[in-house]
């Protein structure tokens, strides 16, 4: 987002919780958006025109929940335009795919905080944009791309579940989406993800095969045996971002086939 957002015109300020900074692509501030007084002060400072909280702590109520609170009372009082980054971890699972129109039903913490999270930012700034999306493929310092190389090359210890299904999303298509959205008026919850529902276990093969490796040296196995509590089958209906945005959301098969 911050490489892409210049482009459409916007100077960027950059945030970072840990002490090193992440890159030099341009300003950043070292902050901690648990503590409500260093949110308002930096807002106050820079005085943005558009706010995107993109923060994830996941064993964090405090930086997920009630950080996602403060940033929201802070940017409303600049009057800045909020986009929440929210996630698809908020819904139990069904075989119905979810539209912006399902309410929350999280069954684990970090499911909770998001679904929290967007109560809050909801109640406090009517106008933000709360953008649901699903697993974020990038390159590999993501999150999916890091884990799935770290078991193919037997770093972590785990499987890849046959029997969990989502809507993968390209993370430079999820980025160009929420740049669009900071430029237009879109209020409320918007699921933004990939088109094409896929297993952990497929998705895991594709991004295997994408870098290098066979797609049977992805340990895959089902999250139905595995004892675990796991929301199972989350796709995200994403047709309205489809037809508001100009940003085209790819497969993530025809992504990781390039
Ligand atoms: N990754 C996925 O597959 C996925 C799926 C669905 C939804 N999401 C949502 O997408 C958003 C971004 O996820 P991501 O995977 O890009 O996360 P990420 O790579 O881990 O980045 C999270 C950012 O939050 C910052 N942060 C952590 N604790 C903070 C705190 N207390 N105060 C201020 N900033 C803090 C981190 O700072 P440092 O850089 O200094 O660590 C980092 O810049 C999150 O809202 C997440 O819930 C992600």
């Amino acid at each position: 987002m911050a490489r892409l957002a210049p482009a459409a015109g916007f100077e960027v300020v950059g945030t970072h919780a840990r002490p090193s900074r992440p890159h030099e692509l341009h300003d950043w501030s070292r902050l901690d958006v648990r503590d409500p007084f260093a949110v308002h002060t930096l807002v106050q400072l820079v005085r943005p025109a558009a706010v995107i909280n993109a923060c994830y702590d996941r064993g964090s109520w405090s930086a997920m929940a009630t950080g996602a609170a403060h940033v929201a009372t802070a940017s409303a009082a600049v009057g800045a335009r909020l986009v929440h980054i929210s996630s698809d971890a908020l819904h139990a699972g069904r075989p119905e795919a979810y539209t912006e129109d399902d309410d929350p039903t999280p069954i684990n913490a970090y499911g909770a905080a998001k679904a929290a999270a967007e109560t809050a930012v909801a109640a406090i700034d009517p106008s933000a944009a709360m953008v649901r999306t699903s697993l974020i493929v990038g390159d590999e310092s993501s999150h999916q791309t890091r884990f799935i190389l770290d078991l193919v090359n037997r770093r972590a210890e785990g499987r890849l579940f046959t029997d969990e299904i989502r809507c993968p999303i390209d993370g430079s298509d999820l980025a160009a989406a929420v740049v669009e959205l900071v430029g237009n008026d879109y209020a409320g919850v918007l699921n933004v993800a990939g088109p094409e529902a896929v297993t952990r276990a497929e998705l895991g093969r594709l991004i295997a095969v994408r870098h290098g490796h066979s797609r049977r040296s992805v340990p895959v196995g089902k999250a139905a045996r595995s004892g675990m509590v796991r929301n199972l089958d989350v796709k995200l209906d994403s047709s309205r971002a489809a037809g508001l945005l100009k940003t085209r959301l790819r497969p993530i098969s025809e992504v990781l086939s390039r």
